[in-house]
């Protein structure tokens, strides 16, 4: 009897060990502890046995019983303790870090490099008067030069500005001369979008007002800050542009970084891209905002911002820029 219960405990041992789901163990207590089990058997001849034997395999056999139901159940809460989730806080966890946007990164190395160079830098409004966007910078009503600014006009009277070049006036009303200063922010245009025209974009206002300022100034400014910002050989090319409020006035284009100077839809096949118009502050600009001309004159610049991420960062469609698009955005190479 003694050897048959051993027996019977090392196979349920065995078994039990074995068991890899819920259902092996119910199998399990089936076979060890069931109706047709050998011990279900032997706990039913009890009756059938001397007072003696009773006594001695009646508490053998029920402890035997319980160890095994204690067995069955351990195995069953490992079982389920396996099925959970263990988190582990000492695994290294991927963190995704953020950054500056494209734009605000330029600004930011564009304004350090003027400050570098003597200049302020200031602040403008953005809903602006119509004296201030077109009025004081010799575009007054009817003039064509409006018709290429077309803009949000608002109930109040007032209007999205459609440049920075109303921080011309009003760092002149401001601050006199002579000065140094540039104005980077937001601007709107009523603008058919394609890959480097937005409606909302950013530019970059600059602008020296001294005695004896010459177009040699302005080229040399212009070189040196764009050697700065792009810390590598870009071919820029000077070719007059007209501007109501600089005269002479020049377009300031850089070959397109995007494709080489090929040719893309980003520069629209030319190979070129408009960057940064430039010109001699006119002097009637300068007269409205109370600059003696006789002493003083200026040149004044306005970088495309949102074009120069582009060129920085080799992003071909300007609308990425907008879209708060995290997994586009995350594309380009920014540090
Ligand atoms: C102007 O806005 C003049 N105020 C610039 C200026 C300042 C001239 C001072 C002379 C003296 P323009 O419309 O070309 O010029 O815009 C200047 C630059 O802004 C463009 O070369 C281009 O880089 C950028 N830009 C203009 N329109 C858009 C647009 N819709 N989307 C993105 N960038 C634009």
């Amino acid at each position: 009897m003694k050897d048959k219960l051993k027996n019977i405990v090392n196979e349920f041992v065995e078994a039990i060990r074995a068991t890899k789901t819920e259902a092996d163990v119910f199998n399990v207590k089936a076979k060890y502890l069931g109706k047709k089990s050998d011990l279900f058997t032997l706990i039913a001849d009890l009756k059938n046995m001397s007072t003696e034997d009773k006594k001695e395999y009646g508490k053998l056999l029920n402890n035997i019983k319980k160890d095994i139901e204690e067995k069955i159940n351990r195995r069953i809460e490992e079982l389920n303790n396996d099925k959970k989730i263990i988190f582990d806080d000492t695994l290294p966890v991927k963190r995704t870090v953020g950054s500056l946007h494209p734009v605000t990164i330029v600004a930011k190395e564009v304004t350090d490099i003027l400050k570098s160079m003597g200049f302020i830098v200031m602040d403008g409004v953005e809903m602006e008067s119509d004296y201030y966007n077109f009025e004081a910078l010799n575009i007054p009503k009817n003039h064509p030069a409006r018709d290429i600014q077309d803009t949000y006009y608002l109930d109040n009277d007032m209007l999205l500005r459609t440049h920075t070049s109303p921080n011309q006036v009003r760092a002149m009303e401001t601050y006199g001369a002579p000065l140094r200063v540039c104005a980077p922010g937001r601007c709107f245009r009523n603008e058919d979008l394609d890959h480097s025209h937005e409606n909302t974009f950013f530019q970059l206002e600059g602008m020296i007002i001294d005695e004896n300022v010459s177009i040699g100034n302005l080229i040399y400014v212009m070189e040196g800050l764009l050697k700065a910002v792009f810390k590598q050989d870009v071919s820029v090319r000077l070719r007059p542009g007209f501007f109501p409020f600089t005269e002479p006035s020049f377009e300031l284009d850089c070959s397109c970084l995007i494709c080489g100077g090929k040719g893309c839809p980003t520069c629209k096949g030319s190979g070129w891209i408009e960057l940064c118009p430039c010109g001699m502050i006119h002097p009637k600009v300068l007269e409205m905002s109370n600059i003696d001309t006789k002493k003083y004159n200026g040149f004044a610049f306005g970088l495309g911002l949102t074009r120069l991420a582009m060129m920085k960062y080799k992003i071909d469609d300007i609308r990425v820029l907008n879209s708060g698009d995290i997994r586009k955005i995350s594309e380009f190479n920014i540090e």
